[in-house]
């Protein structure tokens, strides 16, 4: 006999209602409690806060107003409410900040931001939620609309035509265009329009969509579950966006310099013996070199805190010998706490109750590396702590870095990560693992960078993650997950690290050479020409991989290799300097062009090369076989860094670059400054400096400015003042220039006796330099003050003493050609 199972209402075919989406109607009254505006509609309403002149947050609600707590991803001190003068009238409802005008229009809660002259800059038009919980917004795209940031994304730089989910996902297979989510979530997009930027940041953890591709006139902004909360962010310009949003989720850690040093990876080095080898190779060949990465098999059976006690048996002895060679590891710990009661971890997780459970109270078990797996609620701070705590298994060994990988969390499952009605504790506000998933992994960093912080004596941690939430940059460096030795990957690597740096994300980058397939001699080469300028720098590939160490493709390649990994070492005070601007400013340590050149028509959706900074242009070769590119240089004048040729901006040029260059254009009027060539990057040796600068001219109105900023590079005593910045400047005039230099602060002392500044290819030739004397090169390598000319480039090389607090110098010119004349 049947039962009533056979009228399951899925077996009579799909539901044929459409869901109806709902919107708040229209204005029914306003009120202010406690700086905290609510604006209330027929169906539900809007509630608004203003966080300064430039930001506010609106957080859409149905029948009862939402409370205002935020994801880990917003600073608290960033998001106290402000008092801004409110106007009614019939149609409309005004605030006012000094910067801009938010306007609803009462018809149909319709939100219209202006900027004082009463341009629009951001038209937010529908509002709307589903029965279910959805909820999605529409706003007004302009024929002149680009976007930009979300992360980290494949695909070119402006995402306009596209349509991206933020859902953390394990992507193995080839990041392709048409893939919509990757391992990171980061719901910020950066609107450009005209000479108007600003940012709209839609915090929700759970899955949220973007589309920019399918409503003509209009971009859509959606989230499937939780709140519609949603953060506007002034410009006018990009780099206002960024700065604004940064101070919102929070920027980088000053990271320890050895971590922005060249790093070596393989899935896997297979024991100790073949981790001390590869570290003297590194110091053999003289090839820079800071970390080697202990990738999963490190582990007794991938138990996360153990070492393999046969191919591992002696990590401390193996960690003391690094270390004489000024070579740290940063071993992989996983989420996947592997089921066994014999394993201390594993017991202490589940007698403590720190894994994550369904309501009913049974732990979710996955399958990741080592099997059947419970996975840690670093949601729950008490979680976190212990997570945390047990690193010290690591730090006690003289650790200092984690990799952190697999924490979408990624599970071999059908859905690749934990069943949605998995829940988080939440410190008393549980959640489901639907509305958590994407702030996972990064609460899993946060846990790992505190504990680390807490057992490393003052020294700064490192923390390298897979995934992450917006606010990730405040704890972890992100690489880009699993790609391929392609080409196209290698040329995907730019747009997709440049978006993550518009997104907070300064410390990013791809694995060079590409993780997956096999690598090539040229591929090696072209790629770690470029990634020795992306802020992370880590060479790492995949089990049943060709080998991708430097000196895998003989000795042509290896010395390629050398000089360009050399040069990311000699550039280290640059880079670091620009480690601490994100550090202060937000702004990321590589820039698309368009960040500093947002006005040039050209550079809108450029991203085959990118900026270091504001002034060193690299224009990477990335198809094989290939000895030219075109270069696009915007308005200035470009030197090129290897053969000193001035060149107009503002136009295409052909660049030659045969396999042992890529082109690279330092603007000129602007420094770079350089140190000593060391094996890795605290090597104990002098920490002298250069200031180069570049293309230098003797006429009035020429004007150069640098500040370097420079302290131990390992500890947090900068936070406490011991630090030291010099800022540099140059000043044409008739028949010269006036070189200056002065600390502003001088509380870090750098193992130096002598400043040098390099003038590269300036427009004239110097007659005489104060009252300094002309010397040798080779005095000036002795330690002599004076000037000298570099034979080789024709710059002018002049060396004092670095006792005082500064000083200025005046170096008199005669021009190239009277120059010449002399010499005949
Ligand atoms: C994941 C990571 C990769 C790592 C591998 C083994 O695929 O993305 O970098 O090498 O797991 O741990």
């Amino acid at each position: 006999m049947e039962s009533s199972e056979a009228i399951r209402p899925e077996k009579m075919g799909p539901l044929v209602m459409k869901e109806t989406w709902n919107t708040p109607g229209s204005f029914v009254s306003w009120e202010r409690s406690e700086n905290i505006y609510i604006v209330r509609g027929e169906r539900g309403g809007i509630v608004f806060v203003f966080l300064n002149d430039e930001m506010f947050r609106m957080k859409v609600f149905r029948n009862k107003v939402p409370d205002l707590t935020t994801t880990a991803a917003v600073l608290a001190e960033s998001c106290v409410p402000h008092l801004f003068p409110v106007e009614e009238n019939d149609g409309q409802l005004t605030f006012t900040t000094s910067a801009i005008r938010l306007i609803i229009e009462k018809t149909s809660l319709l939100l219209r931001v202006e900027n004082m002259d009463g341009k629009v800059i951001m038209q937010q038009n529908l509002t709307s939620w589903s029965p279910r919980g959805a909820s999605h917004a529409e706003y007004d795209m302009q024929p002149d609309s680009h976007f930009y940031g979300l992360g980290e994304k494949a695909s070119f730089l402006d995402k306009r035509g596209e349509r991206y989910t933020n859902w953390n996902t394990d992507v193995f297979a080839p990041h392709l265009p048409e893939i919509e989510a990757l391992y990171e979530s980061i719901p910020l997009l950066i609107h450009m329009h005209g000479a108007l930027s600003y940012g709209l940041f839609l915090d929700n953890t759970g899955r949220s969509d973007f589309d920019m591709r399918s409503h003509g006139v209009a971009f859509t902004i959606g989230c499937s579950t939780g709140a519609y909360d949603i953060y506007f962010i002034n410009g006018p310009e990009m780099k206002d966006v960024v700065k604004r949003y940064t101070s919102l989720t929070g920027r980088i850690a000053l990271p320890p310099k050895w971590a922005i040093g060249y790093h070596q990876s393989r899935y896997s080095y297979m024991n100790q013996q073949e981790v001390l080898q590869l570290a003297r190779t590194f110091r053999e060949k003289n090839i820079p070199c800071d970390v080697i990465y202990l990738d999963i098999h490190y582990m007794d059976e991938y138990r996360v805190f153990t070492f393999d006690p046969v191919h591992f048996p002696e990590p401390d002895k193996m960690i003391a010998e690094l270390r004489g060679l000024g070579v740290r590891i940063i071993p992989i710990v996983d989420p996947g706490v592997k089921k066994d009661p014999n394993y201390e971890v594993y017991k202490q997780g589940v007698l403590e109750k720190h894994f994550c459970r369904r309501l009913e109270g049974d732990i979710f078990f996955g399958e990741v590396w080592p099997g059947i797996s419970a996975f840690p609620d670093f949601s729950d701070v008490r979680t976190a702590e212990w997570w945390g705590d047990l690193h010290k298994y690591y730090t006690d060994l003289g650790i200092q870095g984690i990799w952190n990988d697999m924490n979408e969390p990624a599970v071999f499952n059908e859905s690749k990560t934990m069943d949605l009605d998995v829940m988080h504790f939440n410190n008393g506000r549980p959640v489901t693992h639907e509305e958590y998933h994407n702030l996972y992994g990064m609460m899993m960093s946060k846990a790992t960078y505190e504990g680390l912080a807490e057992h490393m004596g003052g020294e700064r941690p490192f923390v390298l993650t897979r995934a992450g939430y917006a606010g990730i940059q405040r704890y972890a460096a992100v690489w880009t997950g699993d790609n391929r030795s392609f080409w196209e990957h290698m040329a995907m690597a730019m747009p997709m690290v440049l978006n993550m740096g518009l997104s907070g994300l300064a410390f990013s980058g791809p694995d060079i050479g590409g993780f997956a397939h096999h690598t090539s001699a040229q591929l090696l080469v072209r790629w770690t020409q470029m990634g020795v300028f992306f802020p992370y720098c880590r060479n790492h590939s995949s089990i049943g991989t060709l080998r991708q160490e430097p000196w895998s493709f003989g000795e042509e390649v290896e010395g390629i290799l050398r000089e360009f990994i050399g040069l990311r070492y000699r550039w280290m005070p640059h880079l670091y300097n620009l480690f601490h601007e994100a550090e202060m400013t937000g702004l990321p340590v590589i820039r698309p062009l368009i960040l500093e050149y947002p006005r040039d028509p050209h550079v809108t959706n450029l991203c085959d090369q990118f900026l270091l900074g504001e002034n060193v242009l690299i224009a990477p070769v990335y198809r094989p076989d290939t000895e030219h590119r075109s270069v696009y240089l915007p308005e200035g004048l470009w030197i090129d860094y290897w053969d000193g040729e001035v060149h107009e901006g503002g136009r295409h040029i052909l660049a030659a670059a045969p396999l042992r260059i890529m082109p690279m254009y330092v603007k000129a009027g602007t420094f770079v400054a350089e140190g000593p060539l060391k094996q890795y990057a605290l090597e104990d040796t002098a920490e002298s400096v250069i200031f180069h600068l570049y293309g230098a001219e003797a006429r009035s109105g020429f004007f150069a400015a640098f500040t370097l900023y420079e302290d131990d590079g390992h500890s947090f005593s900068y936070k406490k003042g011991h630090y030291s910045e010099i800022s540099v400047h140059a000043a044409g005039e008739e028949g010269g220039l006036r070189l200056g230099w002065t600390y502003t602060v001088r509380e870090y002392a750098p193992r130096r006796d002598m400043l040098r500044f390099a003038l590269c290819y300036p427009n004239f030739a110097a007659a005489s330099v104060d009252g300094l004397p002309e010397v040798s090169l080779e005095q000036l390598e002795e330690g002599r003050t004076g000037w000298a000319r570099n034979g080789k480039n024709g710059a002018l090389i002049i060396q004092v003493n670095d006792a005082a607090r500064g000083g200025e110098l005046r170096i008199q010119a005669v021009r190239a050609e009277e120059e010449l004349n002399r010499k005949e």
